[in-house]
C-alpha cells in the first residue's frame, strides 16, 4: 500500500509538541516525523531526540588524521629519504614539534568544517515537502505513514488546529540517501585521485622529460670551445688596478651611457662631501674636517685623466681611497662625467 506525505502547519511550539506525542501514540516510527521551523528550535521543546551532534568525532578524527601526516613527514620521510645534517638526529625535535602542531591544527579544521556539511546534510538530494508559510514563521510537522495510518493523523492535525493539511503521495518524496551517498563517494574518489596524481610523476609512474641532472646538460669547460676577442676598448675586471702606480686601464670612450651611469656613481660614492656645483650643494660632510673637499668642476680642469683616477683609487691626503668601493671601469665613469662639468665651468667662464 503506497504510503503518504503529510505536512501540517501550526503557530506554537507547544501545540507542535503536543502533536509529536499524538502521532507517536499512534505508532508511528520517530524516523517518519520532522519539525520544520525557520527557527533552529532544540529537539527536546517538541518532546523529540536530539539531533547527533558530528562535530566533536569529525574534529577528532581530523586531529588523528594530522597527526599521523606530522609522524609520517617527520619520522617515516627521514627514515625512508635520510639526510644527515651537521649531526643531528633525523628527526629533530623543534620542526617535528612544529610539524606537529601545524599538521593537527589544519587537520583539526578542516574535520571540524566537514562535520559541520555533514550536521546540516548538505547537500539536500532529494525533494522535501514544504510550505512557504514556514518561512514566515509557522511551524511545520512532516509525517510519512500508510494510507490508513494517514486518515488518524490528518484527524490529529486538525484536533490540534493545523492550518493547513498538505497530503501528498509518498512515492514523490524518495530518500536522497542513496544520491548523497554517492555524491560523497564520487568527491572522495576525486579527492584521493588528485591527492595521489603527485606521486604518479615523483616515482616516474608518469615520466615528463625534464633537465634534471646538471650531468646531463651540455657544457662547455674554461679552455674548451672557440673564444671570443675581448671587444675594443673592453675594462678587464680582473687584473691590477693599478700598474708602476699608474692606470692599468684606459679611460672608458665618454658616452652617453658610460656619463649616466658616471653620474649616479657620483652621486652615491663623492656628492657626500664634494656636492654638486661651485657651491658644493648636497655635500653632507659639512664639519671643517671635510670642508676641504674642493668644488669638483674648479679642479678638474687642471687634472689629467689618470690624475683623477689616481685620487679615487689612491685617495689624496684627506681624501679616502674609494678603491674598494668602484671598479676601474666605474671609475673611469666617473671621470667621463666629471668632464661634463668642467666643460660647463669653461663655457660657463667663456660665457662671461
Ligand atoms: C670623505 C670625503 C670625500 C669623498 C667621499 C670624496 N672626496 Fe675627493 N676630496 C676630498 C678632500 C678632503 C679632498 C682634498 C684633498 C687635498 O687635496 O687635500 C678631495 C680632493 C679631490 C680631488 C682633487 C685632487 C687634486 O689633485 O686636487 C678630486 C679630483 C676628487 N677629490 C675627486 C673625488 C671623486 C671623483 C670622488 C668620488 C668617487 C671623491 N673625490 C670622493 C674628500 C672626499
Amino acid at each position: 500500500m503506497a504510503d503518504l506525505m503529510l505536512l501540517g502547519l501550526f503557530d506554537n511550539v507547544e501545540i507542535v509538541a503536543d502533536v509529536v506525542d499524538d502521532v507517536r501514540a499512534l505508532g508511528v516510527d520517530d524516523r517518519q516525523v520532522e519539525v520544520l521551523s525557520n527557527v533552529p528550535y532544540p529537539a527536546k521543546f517538541f518532546g523529540r531526540k536530539a539531533a547527533r551532534l558530528w562535530f566533536l568525532p569529525f574534529a577528532v578524527g581530523g586531529a588523528l588524521l594530522g597527526a599521523l601526516t606530522a609522524f609520517f613527514i617527520s619520522k617515516i620521510t627521514p627514515q625512508l629519504y635520510p639526510v644527515y645534517v651537521g649531526g643531528q638526529a633525523l628527526t629533530p625535535v623543534p620542526p617535528a614539534a612544529i610539524m606537529y602542531f601545524e599538521f593537527v591544527s589544519l587537520f583539526t579544521m578542516l574535520g571540524s568544517f566537514l562535520g559541520f556539511i555533514v550536521q546540516n546534510r548538505f547537500p539536500v538530494m532529494s525533494p522535501r515537502i514544504y510550505d512557504e508559510r514556514i518561512t514566515d514563521g509557522y511551524i511545520g510537522v512532516t509525517v510519512r505513514a500508510s494510507l490508513d495510518v494517514a486518515e488518524k493523523i490528518v484527524e490529529v492535525f486538525e484536533k490540534h488546529g493545523s492550518h493547513v493539511v498538505k497530503r501528498e503521495d509518498a512515492a514523490n518524496f524518495p530518500s536522497g540517501n542513496r544520491r548523497t551517498f554517492l555524491l560523497w563517494g564520487v568527491a572522495g574518489v576525486a579527492g584521493l585521485v588528485m591527492a595521489a596524481a603527485p606521486l604518479l610523476l615523483t616515482y616516474d609512474v608518469i615520466r615528463i622529460p625534464w633537465i634534471d641532472k646538471m650531468a646531463h646538460t651540455v657544457s662547455v669547460g674554461y679552455q674548451e670551445g672557440p673564444r671570443r676577442a675581448a671587444p675594443a676598448a673592453a675594462i678587464p675586471l680582473q687584473g691590477p688596478v693599478l700598474i708602476n702606480g699608474q692606470p692599468a686601464s684606459e679611460p672608458l670612450p665618454a658616452t652617453e651611457n658610460s656619463i649616466r651611469r658616471g653620474e649616479m656613481l657620483y652621486a652615491t660614492n663623492c656628492a657626500i662631501c664634494h656636492g654638486y656645483g661651485a657651491e658644493k650643494e648636497g655635500a653632507t660632510v659639512g664639519n671643517a674636517y671635510f670642508q676641504e673637499a674642493p668644488a669638483l668642476e674648479t679642479v678638474v680642469a687642471e687634472l689629467s685623466d689618470s690624475e683623477i683616477f689616481l685620487t679615487i683609487t689612491n685617495g689624496k691626503n684627506r681624501m679616502p681611497s674609494l678603491a674598494e668601493n668602484l671598479t676601474p671601469g666605474e671609475t673611469w665613469d666617473i671621470v667621463n662625467y666629471l668632464r661634463t662639468l668642467s666643460a660647463d665651468a669653461t663655457s660657463n667662464a667663456d660665457a662671461s
